[in-house]
């Protein structure tokens, strides 16, 4: 039997892309493997996001051009896919670069992959098309695998924040039908789905045709997948906070099955870096909407992604980015040093903030953000969570698991118990990981 190795790199996004595209080529005939030596096709889902998951792409490649012969010697034909947002960037450059590669093909052509395979052979081919007719209409049916999932239902993002390369890569915003997105998420659940994740590049802008034909936005949406039958948890990422409407605070409010879990990018804490990022909304703004969602939902977890280091950044801006995060508290979060990205009207900016500078700043944003992430962990111990089990744990005759607000709980249970959300006591708190007891039924009640 043939066998695809398919790797991915990124975000969510890119990871449910990659499970599709196994998905296609498991229609081919091909079984997924996790040995790329043993490989007949290889696709490499890549991220453009910042330059050094860019780069990594060509040493990847490199070390598959040297595969790709050795199998050759044996008789063996290896082909080289590459897919995702480098893909889309770069086209034929990738292959002008790297001649081992067969195959470039874009985010929105992936369904395509075995057409393109078969062309391959004759010469190299690229497709990094945003074609008319939708992917998702053309994708085989997925399969499911574990209990939580994600679903992709809008894709790109008309934002254009000043340093980012989505808006290029991954184009306008599309919202997928609410009809697609529902059947999407029913064959999840009989597939033995309890979590179900809505992911868009930007989510919230989310405004997908409904029965009538009229948008319907991410809130109705949610209460729309949490009637499904079998389907317990919903959450969804990433947002931008000016698309976060009253109806999804609302839906915060009255949807048990919407967890208490919220990624909010900010980016930055100072008000004229935020202009200059072209973000339209200032810290004050910021902390505002987090007062909202907090008064619907106390507990909510929160979440959110940093950039040190953009152009025309100084101490006092960096400073305000710091006092947002002291006086937010996050339970987690994301920070980078700002990386030029060819296209982006921040990287033409002449006032780039040297590499010491950045950091030291993001060592420090990080150590703030590493300390409450461990109070936040530490807090959790002696309390109760529900938790979705997901999988088994990391030592024979343990599971591994979820709180609502996304901690991650490892904790001593049968593996019948995966796919079900049962009662857990922490009992103690490691730096990446809960441990938990499972309180019985009777105990709970
Ligand atoms: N440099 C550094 N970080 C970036 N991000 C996006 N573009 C860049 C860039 N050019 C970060 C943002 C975004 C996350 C997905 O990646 O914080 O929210
Ligand atoms: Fe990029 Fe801004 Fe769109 Fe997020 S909202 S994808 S950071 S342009």
């Amino acid at each position: 039997m043939k066998k695809a190795y398919v790797k991915s790199y990124g975000c969510q996004m890119n990871a449910y892309d990659a499970a599709r595209m196994a998905d296609v080529l498991g229609a081919e005939g091909y079984a997924p493997t996790d040995s790329v030596e043993e490989a007949d096709v290889v696709v490499l889902n890549t991220c453009h996001i910042r330059e050094k998951a860019a780069e990594k792409v060509y040493s990847e490649l490199g070390r598959l051009r040297v595969l790709k012969g050795e199998r050759k010697a044996q008789g063996l034909d290896t082909r080289i896919v590459v897919a995702g947002c480098v893909a889309q960037a770069e086209g034929a450059e990738i292959q002008a670069r790297q001649p081992a590669v067969d195959v470039v093909v874009g985010p929105q052509s992936y369904h395509r992959l075995p057409d393109l395979l078969a062309r391959s052979r004759e010469r190299r081919v690229v497709d990094t098309e945003f074609p008319i007719d939708d992917k998702f209409d053309h994708l085989p049916r997925r399969r499911t695998v574990g209990a939580s999932a994600f679903l992709t239902v809008q894709e790109g993002c008309d934002k254009f924040c000043a340093f980012c390369v989505v808006p290029y890569t991954r184009g306008a915003e599309v919202s997928r039908p609410v009809a697609a997105v529902l059947a999407e998420a029913e064959r999840l659940a009989e597939g033995g789905v309890r979590e179900v994740t809505l992911i868009g590049q930007n989510v919230n802008a989310y405004h997908g045709a409904g029965a009538d034909g009229a948008p319907v936005g991410l809130a109705e949406l949610v209460r729309a997948v949490a009637r499904i039958p079998g389907i317990v948890r919903i959450r969804y990422t990433t947002s931008h906070p000016n698309d976060f409407d009253d109806a999804l605070i609302q839906a915060h409010a009255e949807v048990p099955a919407l967890m208490p879990y919220l990624h909010l990018p900010v980016q930055s804490g100072a008000d004229r870096i935020l202009a200059a990022m072209n973000r339209k909304h200032t810290g004050d703004q910021y902390r505002r909407l987090i007062e909202r969602v907090r008064a619907v939902r106390p507990d909510i977890a929160l979440s959110s992604d940093f950039i040190v280091g953009f152009p025309g950044e100084t101490d006092a801006d960096f400073a305000e980015t710091l006092r947002l995060v002291r006086e937010i508290g996050f339970e987690s979060a994301y920070s980078f040093k700002y990386s030029p990205r060819p296209g982006t009207p921040a990287a033409e900016r002449g006032d780039q903030v040297p590499e010491p500078v950045m950091a030291a700043r993001l060592a420090e944003l990080q150590a703030l953000l590493d300390g409450q992430r461990y109070a936040y962990q530490r807090a959790a111990a002696g309390r109760v969570f529900d938790v979705l089990v997901e999988k088994p744990g990391r030592h024979p005759g343990q599971v591994a698991g979820k709180t609502p607000h996304l901690l991650a709980v490892q904790f001593d249970a049968a593996a019948h118990h995966i796919g079900t959300v049962v009662p857990v006591r922490i009992t103690e708190a490691g730096t990446n990981s809960l441990f938990g007891q499972l309180i019985s039924a009777a105990a709970a009640a």
